[in-house]
Formats: C-alpha cells, sequence, structure tokens
C-alpha cells in the first residue's frame, strides 16, 4: 500500500471558479452526517453554502455550517433581504444538494412549496439537483412519499435510494442516510466532475457482477455470498461517465442499474458465453462476478431424494468450469483491446501477504489490472474488510481506503481511463448510437 486515493479535485466551473454547491440540510437526525459531506465537498474544492431548514437546527446549530463551510447562514428569505438571496443562490449555483431530505422536505419540493429558503432556492435553480432522503422505513415507504419521489424524478431531479441498516433507535430497514462518500460521489457525477466527466463516452465496457449458482437439481444449487453490489456500481459509474455498458448479471441482491443492456446468466458457463460474446468488440472487461470454479459433474433432473439408508447418501463430485478471465486473456492474444480487470479476495497465509498472493494473481491471469480486496487481516492494512488496492500490470499499486462501493467503482475506471488510451474509438452513428 503505498499511495492513497481521494476524490480528485472539483472539476472546474466555467470560468475557471470552484464549482458552486448549496447544500441544503432538512429536519432528520442524519442532519449531522451532512458536516462530514460538507467538509469532503470544500476539501475537493467546491464552494458550498449550506441552506438549513430552521427544523434542522434542532440537530445541528449554524455556527457549525458557518465554520466548515466559510460563509454565513440563513434560513428564512428575510436575512440580507436586500442581497435577494433566494433567488442569487438558486440562480448562481452549479448543483444543490439536500441531505438529509425528509419527507416532509420531499413533500415540499413535489408541490413547489416555498415557505423558507431552501425550498425557495429549490424553486429558482436551473443546474442539477440532488435530494438524498433519509427518515423511517414507513416513511419511506408511504404512497404520499412515493408519489412525491416519483413526481421529482419525473421532473429530472435526481432522488438517491436511501441506504438500509439501523436507524435512530432500535429499528433498522431502508432509510438511512447514504454514507457522506456515496452522496459526495453522487454529486460529483451531477457536476461533470472534471476529468471524469464523459471520460468514458464513446466507450463500450463489459461488468459482470453477483454470484453464479450451479444446479445440483431442479430446487437445489451451490452459490456464493456475492451480492453483486460492486458489480452493479461499476455499470452505473461507467455509464455517468458516458460508456455503454453491458452488466452480464449472475445472481444480484441489487436492483440494475438505470441506462445498462443487461444480460442474465445463472451458471459460470453461461456467465462465460455472455461475457465472451459481450467481450467481442469491447474496450473493456471487468470481471467483478464472483464464478464458481466448480459445479456438480451431475445434474439430477427430479429432486434429490434423501431415502431410508444413510449409506446411499449422495456425493457431490465436482468438475471444473472455465476460467472466464483467463479466456478472455487468451482470446484477445495479446492485444491491447480490451482492457481486461479482474478482482480477488485474498488472505494473507504461510506463503505470504495478502500483496503477494495479489500480485502472483495478477500475473497468473494476465489481466492489466486487478482489484485486490483483503478479508482478513495482515501488515499494510489498518482495517482490513473496507479497503481495496489496485494492482497494476505495469507494476502500479494503489490502495482505495473508502469502504464505498461508488468510490471504489470510480477509481477502478480512473485507472482504466488512461489504459484505454492506446485503445483508438470508433465515432458512434449520431442517429443510431451505433458503430
Ligand atoms: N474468475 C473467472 N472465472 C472463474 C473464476 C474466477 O473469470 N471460473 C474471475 C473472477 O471474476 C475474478 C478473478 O477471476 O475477477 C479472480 O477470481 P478468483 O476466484 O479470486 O480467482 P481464482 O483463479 O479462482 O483463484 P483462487 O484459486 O484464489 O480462487
Amino acid at each position: 500500500m503505498t499511495s492513497g486515493t481521494t476524490p480528485g479535485p472539483a472539476p472546474a466551473a466555467a470560468g475557471g471558479r470552484a464549482p458552486r454547491v448549496v447544500l441544503g440540510v432538512a429536519g432528520g437526525i442524519a442532519a449531522y452526517k451532512a458536516a462530514l459531506l460538507l467538509r469532503e465537498l470544500t476539501e475537493t474544492g467546491h464552494d458550498v453554502t449550506v441552506v438549513p431548514t430552521a427544523a434542522s437546527e434542532r440537530f445541528v446549530g449554524r455556527a457549525t455550517w458557518e465554520a466548515l463551510s466559510g460563509h454565513p447562514v440563513a434560513t428564512d428569505v428575510w436575512t440580507s433581504a436586500s442581497e435577494v438571496p433566494h433567488v442569487r443562490l438558486g440562480r448562481h449555483a452549479d448543483l444543490v444538494v439536500v441531505a438529509p431530505a425528509t419527507a416532509d422536505l420531499l413533500a415540499r419540493a413535489a408541490h413547489g412549496l416555498a415557505d423558507d429558503l431552501l425550498t425557495n432556492v429549490l424553486l429558482t435553480a436551473t443546474c442539477p439537483v440532488l435530494l438524498v432522503p433519509a427518515m423511517h422505513t414507513e416513511m419511506w415507504q408511504h404512497p404520499a412519499t412515493r408519489a412525491n419521489v416519483a413526481l421529482l424524478r419525473e421532473r429530472g431531479t435526481t432522488v438517491l435510494e436511501p441506504a438500509s441498516g439501523r436507524l435512530t433507535g432500535a429499528d433498522s430497514g431502508p432509510g438511512r442516510l447514504p454514507e457522506p462518500a456515496d452522496i459526495a460521489a453522487a454529486a460529483r457525477r451531477l457536476l461533470g466532475s472534471g476529468a471524469r466527466g464523459q471520460d468514458l463516452a464513446g466507450r463500450r465496457v463489459v461488468v459482470s457482477a453477483g454470484g453464479t449458482r450451479e444446479p445440483l437439481d431442479p430446487v437445489r444449487f451451490l452459490g456464493n455470498r456475492s451480492s453483486g453490489r460492486q458489480g452493479v456500481a461499476l455499470a452505473a459509474a461507467a455509464a455517468a461517465r458516458g460508456a455503454r455498458v453491458t452488466l452480464v448479471a449472475a445472481h444480484l441482491e441489487v436492483p440494475v442499474p438505470a441506462a445498462v443492456d443487461v444480460v442474465r446468466a445463472g451458471t459460470a458457463v453461461e456467465l462465460a458465453e455472455a461475457v465472451t460474446a459481450a467481450a467481442d468488440g469491447a474496450d473493456a472487461v471487468v470481471m467483478a462476478a464472483a464464478v464458481a470454479d466448480f459445479r456438480p459433474a451431475a445434474r439430477a433432473t427430479a429432486k434429490i431424494k434423501k431415502g431410508e439408508d444413510p449409506g446411499q447418501d449422495p456425493v457431490v463430485v465436482l468438475e471444473r468450469n472455465p476460467d472466464v478471465l483467463a479466456g478472455l486473456v487468451a482470446a484477445r492474444a495479446g492485444a491491447p483491446s480490451p482492457v481486461l480487470v479482474g478482482f480477488a479476495a485474498e488472505t494473507g497465509d504461510e506463503h505470504g501477504g495478502v500483496l503477494e498472493h495479489g500480485r502472483a494473481k495478477l500475473a497468473r491471469k494476465g489481466c492489466d489490472l486487478l482489484v485486490l480486496n483483503e478479508v482478513g487481516e495482515t501488515r499494510g492494512f489498518a482495517t482490513a474488510t473496507n479497503e481495496v488496492v489496485l494492482l497494476g500490470a505495469d507494476g502500479s499499486e494503489r490502495t482505495v481506503p473508502e469502504s464505498s462501493k461508488d468510490v471504489v467503482a470510480d477509481a477502478v475506471w480512473d485507472a482504466v481511463v488512461p489504459m484505454l488510451a492506446a485503445i483508438t474509438t470508433t465515432p458512434e452513428n449520431p442517429w443510431t448510437g451505433a458503430p
């Protein structure tokens, strides 16, 4: 682990100035996390003005916002009225983010109310708007909130899905504010963040995600715990950066992202076929799927019965699945295209540390980049489970300390983009979108 990857500096807005972000904070307990988001945005070069609602000041006082943003803070339209802040802020912003957005704030925004400074800003903003909901599960799932969110999205407002997990008190479920790093990543995407922006425009990429399932009989399978979240984040990030994306999806526990072509694959063999077909002519293939190395040699056509005699208990014989990544490396036969990215979860053992195992796997697989995730504890990692290291075939090594899958996804594409420079793009037909 030699160097850290932090989100890059903010893109300069028109005229070379720092991008102006209005950070709205509504009255929910998650308001305290907005302070971390504010810090992340200011530290990456954004000029942030905080507009809290009056209710949010019960959770975080304005001194915190003023100190962290370096700007005065108001909640109503009467403060500094001569500057007409409710029009000026909205008009001049490059992005408005509201985090947390409560059920009440979503309702007011959906219905165009303008009873405080923040809702006035939302009505006067001509820039992208990002709303980040946080509330109790029942409130999030209430038909009124669902309808408000649908209306806002229909109008082009980006409303993030809340995270699932522990809420205020003992309850847990969907309704948590996503992590500040995830919100910042979404904000940067909406701002068209600098060099990132549309840096995959004109590229066609393939991402595999999720865990394969190898059938034993019509109702049972050998599977794994992969949720597919990282692969889905990679596909979403590539699409946001302008790529045409094929997501080859094995079993996923998360919804597929918008704006990507999805090909479903159940088994490793099906996934191998789908990835190989999609890889033809692609610029990059990222193998984030957890592909079973083995499958049952025989698949029973009828459900396997327990039977009376324990001596007759079935024995499962396994046979090897194809190594999809190795197949892609062989198929490109030394050509630079497509760029190939593998994933590996490793532990250290008596034969070497995580990095040694990662390097050996990178060499063995012959891919261009290996996203190494340590499972367990060895030197070099403080909090092992949350870090990945990007190992390049050129010997490069970059640590991504953030745990967020979106941050990791952008870091992977950041590493892939320079590798794509050697591959020329085929201009798309502007009428059909086809090469
Ligand atoms: N992979 C693949 N085909 C397989 C198994 C794995 O393409 N049959 C890909 C994975 O998607 C991942 C990379 O290879 O990108 C590394 O997977 P991993 O399971 O760590 O590699 P193995 O070669 O199976 O090594 P190990 O013996 O450590 O499990």
